[in-house]
């Protein structure tokens, strides 16, 4: 057995991850006294919601009418009824007071004339429950929202005490016999240092999991570390298989061009000049939400009208909106532009692909954060100790599909009510829980035996398998054939875990280990998004099946369950929530109004 020291820490809460979601969860616990430590691999405002672009989606009328009942719909519809109804309308509600929160707690939005946060289109956004014009919901901070929103909410947690653990590694959760988390180990990367966090409740924020593919708008560091803890831990994940391609990566280095460059007015070609999304979506064109539009592109270049040398990109025209609009409203975009395409906004227009953008599905909560470890007796039993929020969270708002500028409106709406629901069930004045050596020894045994890893098979290469086998067999469209031999591949792939040749020992820097612990943290993230992905014999939302090209609310209006052990991903199935919390007479939506229809635009 492995033998490291380690340092003990004790507090009421740990959030692990100080992305929008985890810094917003660990202001909410410190504003109400609760001792919060907040623990992450990297620099907070260097987390992946600083490239955040476009904005943040809340009803709050400013441009003209909208209500939080229509940003529901759209959302539900949005998700291609896969969203649980109750966390939905959860997430529509509560929006504008998250968003009025962070304008009280300092980010910087962009204004209106009359001095009103500014909101702009974001596709998928309508009025008249999808029967009227596109909606200006999202609330934007010029192209750097995420940006503004993480350094405002860093500033007000220090303000407010939390203290923050930077540059610490979560190797694994500390769960107890009976199956409560109490805690999470970590590596502290620029000392070699080990520490235990013992605490009430851990909160996973850890981001997504993008870089199971090879193209991706996400960070290097997405690389789903609360979901491969959790599986480690033998909990589930939910929903994996629906995976959001965003229309306008650049082609080549997949950087984001948000959204928002088309909320303001711009618009796709193919390589006839066209304005193909006409085609695809007659009402909203180029305002469709991402998976409509991402299809539309693909089936472009298939049928040979790409742009380029290879046709097999398209064009992405902003250079008809004046100049100075681009300047202050899309001054982010227009400098990648120039720096990753070599294109200037103003003159040309820039070449896009959809890219592997963000992760629907994750680890299952209810709208409270808490995660669920479904089971056949209780599909909605609580882990007790154990939160998740943000995109490492399946809460689930965003089915099968999420809205842009949906997601740091979950980050925000939902680490809020992570801190809400921890103020009312954790016990400042409880001992934390004693602490579970084996558990501490058996995570310690696993770093070991990565760090004296002596295979054949360099973490580098096996990463590089496992992106381009997710990248070709689990892209936008999907077939039976190849989701079969996609997730044969898979399985091979990941067996080869155990031949990992790992070549620095040290415990200092040594983001050789580092990048091998984030492997086995995207391994198991890859195999139950590919298992899910080949288990669904329906299209719905980002899960395009060309076998099965009907969605099918008979059999598949539910969600998926994996629990991943080792190379294999072991599926059931859990109901769809279609409860909302309020009904017409209460003024909520009434249930006729959100049943599953076709979905068009
Ligand atoms: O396009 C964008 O600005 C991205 C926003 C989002 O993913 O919500």
């Amino acid at each position: 057995m492995a033998s490291y020291e380690y340092e003990t820490h004790d507090y009421d809460v740990v959030v692990v991850g100080a992305g929008g979601a985890g810094l917003r969860a660990t202001l909410g616990m410190a504003e109400q006294g609760l001792r919060t430590a907040c623990v992450t691999k990297v620099f907070p405002t260097r987390s992946h919601t600083v490239a955040a672009q476009g904005g943040i989606a809340a009803s709050l009328s400013n441009m003209g009418p909208d209500h939080w009942q229509w940003h529901m719909y759209d959302t539900v519809k949005g998700s291609d009824w896969l969203g649980d109804t109750d966390a939905m309308e959860y997430l529509a509600r509560e929006a504008p007071k998250a968003v009025y929160e962070l304008e009280h707690y300092g980010v910087p939005f962009s204004r209106t004339e009359e001095g009103k946060i500014y909101q702009r289109p974001f596709g998928g956004h309508t009025t008249e429950f999808g029967e009227g014009p596109p909606v200006q919901r999202t609330c934007a901070a010029a192209d750097r929202t995420g940006h503004a929103i993480l350094h405002t909410l860093y500033g007000q947690s220090l303000k407010n005490n939390a203290e923050f653990y930077i540059e610490y590694f979560a190797i694994d959760l500390i769960m107890s016999d009976d199956g409560v988390c109490t805690g999470v180990v970590c590596w502290k990367l620029d000392d070699g240092t080990m520490h235990v966090f013992n605490a009430k409740m851990v909160v996973l924020a850890t981001g997504g999991y993008g870089r199971a593919y090879f193209s991706a708008t996400s960070a290097h560091t997405c690389t789903g570390d609360g979901g491969g803890m959790v599986a480690r831990a033998g909990l589930a994940l939910q929903d994996m298989e629906f995976v959001q391609f965003h229309p306008t990566g650049i082609y080549g280095s997949g950087c984001l061009i948000t959204e928002g460059a088309r909320g303001e007015g711009g618009y796709l070609t193919n390589s006839e000049g066209e304005r193909f999304m006409e085609r695809y979506a007659p009402n909203y064109k180029d305002l469709a939400p991402r998976d409509y539009v991402s299809r539309s592109m693909t089936m472009e270049i298939r049928e040979g009208r790409g742009v380029g040398e290879h046709g097999d990109h398209i064009h992405l025209n902003l250079s008809h909106l004046p100049a100075e609009a681009l300047a202050e409203r899309l001054p982010g975009i227009s400098e990648s532009a120039k720096i990753f395409a070599g294109v200037d906004v103003t003159k040309e227009p820039i070449p896009v692909l959809p890219t592997v953008h963000y992760n629907m599905g994750g680890i299952p909560t209810n709208y409270w954060g808490e995660v669920i470890n479904p089971t056949k007796d209780d599909p909605n039993a609580i882990v007790p100790g154990l939160m998740a929020v943000g995109e490492a969270g399946c809460a689930s708002v965003h089915g099968a599909n999420r809205l842009g500028s949906n997601s740091l409106i979950d980050l925000v709406v939902f680490g809020r009510a992570a801190a809400i629901r921890a103020g009312k069930t954790v016990d400042p004045e409880a001992p934390t829980p004693p602490l579970n050596t084996a558990a501490i020894d058996k995570a310690f045994d696993r770093f070991d035996g990565l760090r004296h890893a002596d295979g054949g098979t360099p973490t580098a290469e096996l990463r590089l398998e496992m992106q381009r086998t997710m990248q070709s067999d689990a892209a936008v469209f999907r077939a039976s054939d190849t989701l079969k031999e996609g997730l044969d591949k898979m399985t091979g792939i990941a067996a080869k875990l155990d031949d990992i040749k790992v070549t620095d020992r040290s415990l200092v820097w040594n983001s050789d280990l580092m990048e091998t612990l984030e492997l086995t943290n995207l391994m198991p993230n890859a195999l139950a998004t590919i298992a899910g992905a080949e288990a669904r014999k329906e299209s719905r939302g980002a899960h395009a099946h060309e076998d099965h090209p009907e969605r099918d609310d008979e059999n598949w209006r539910v969600h998926t369950i994996a629990h991943v052990d080792g190379n294999k991903a072991a599926l059931t199935y859990r109901e769809v929530i279609t409860d909302p919390l309020t009904n017409e007479q209460q003024g909520g939506i009434a249930i006729e109004k959100i049943a599953p229809k076709a979905r068009t635009f």
